[in-house]
């Protein structure tokens, strides 16, 4: 059974080998980490990534370390740090014996959607993996593969573009949200995702609604502003209050933005200004299956297609750092989820 550590805005989305300690149990067998973060984009420093690395090892816990962000890490900005990835058994390397490296094509890339990844760890349990995902998924079809091996092998120019049009949007949506009053933004150190803290917008009227949590806060911006944010309750408790929102495929809205005043603005304007209504429509096509959106217009549509990232369900990509107990008649297995 997972047992899942939650960290807020005040501490950068980041748990603590405390925390962890207060969750751990006799029966806690793995922790997976995930640094650089979705849905938060932070990134741990090699002195915190050392430190939970100890802590599994002192304790006999194994470690899933998702580092499929990795590549994608930005410096520090005037008013928000940077990040650099350092791999766990980077930080630790008797962490190897008990640790499952996770990593693939998708974000580097922008390869999402071909499904190609590998693990990397001790042999016994890469073979049990594999005899598990054979029957589960068969295997990667070929076209997929030599497409992954290409991108591998071959020149990094446009990975490196794209990692710097990431870092532009990166601070450009941060300045943005900065500029709204009850929003808190930590500076995504990695990753494309922006991950604001909007308790302070909670509770006040806009245009006669008041949403009281971050999905009525989602479904108003949906609503009145024709934007879509995955709400915090798709990835922590019911009362987390943060909205995703993602900068990798936000293009061009500098253009609409700069002319915004540095003063605050209602959040429904500034965010109105800041996006472009194609992107809030991927996002929206996006959407599990089975839940109707509306747009302002008040056409209805039920999006049959899942997603990479956009999610909201309850078992999307973490936005923190899970921990399995494992229940009496369960192994050293952990579900992962739902990427
Ligand atoms: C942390 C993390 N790991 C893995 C994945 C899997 O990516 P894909 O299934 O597109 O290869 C994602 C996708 O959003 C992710 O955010």
């Amino acid at each position: 059974m997972p047992v899942e550590v939650f960290a807020g805005a005040d501490q950068d989305y980041k748990v603590t080998v405390e925390q962890l300690e207060a969750a751990r149990t006799a029966r806690t067998s793995v922790l997976v980490f995930v640094s650089p973060s979705n849905p938060t984009g932070s990134v741990y420093t090699a002195e915190e990534t050392r430190a939970i690395g100890e802590w599994a090892v002192e304790h006999g816990i194994w470690i899933i370390s998702d580092e499929i962000y990795q590549n994608l890490t930005y410096p520090s900005t005037g008013s928000g740090t940077g990040g650099t990835a350092t791999s766990i058994v980077q930080a630790v390397p008797d962490a190897a014996g008990q640790t499952i490296l996770v990593n693939g094509v998708a974000k580097t890339y922008a390869m999402t959607g071909w499904r190609v990844g590998w693990m990397v760890g001790p042999a016994d349990a890469i073979k049990v993996a594999g005899n598990l995902q054979s029957h589960l998924s068969s295997n990667v079809n070929n076209v997929a593969q030599k497409a992954a091996i290409a991108a591998l092998n071959g020149p990094q120019t446009e990975a490196e573009q794209f990692k710097e049009a990431f870092d532009r949007r990166r601070q450009l949506i941060v300045a943005e949200l900065s500029k709204i009053d009850g929003v808190r933004v930590p500076t995504p150190g990695g990753a494309f995702y922006v991950y604001p803290d909007v308790q302070g917008l909670l509770g006040r009227s806009w245009g006669g609604v008041t949403p009281t949590t971050s999905l009525e806060l989602a479904d108003l911006i949906l609503e009145q502003a024709e934007v879509a944010v995955v709400p915090g309750e798709a990835f922590g408790p019911p009362d987390t209050c943060a909205c995703r929102t993602p900068s990798a495929t936000t293009s061009s809205w500098r253009a609409s933005s700069a002319s915004s005043a540095c003063s605050p603005e209602p959040a429904r304007r500034v965010i109105r200004r800041c996006a472009l209504r194609e992107n809030a429509r991927n996002v929206l096509r996006a959407q599990p299956e089975g839940r109707t959106v509306r747009s302002r217009r008040g056409q209805s549509s039920t999006p049959t297609s899942t997603g990479s990232g956009c999610s909201s369900s309850p078992n999307s990509a973490c936005t923190r750092l899970r921990m399995k107990r494992a229940s009496s008649d369960s192994s050293a297995a952990v579900a992962f989820p739902g990427w």
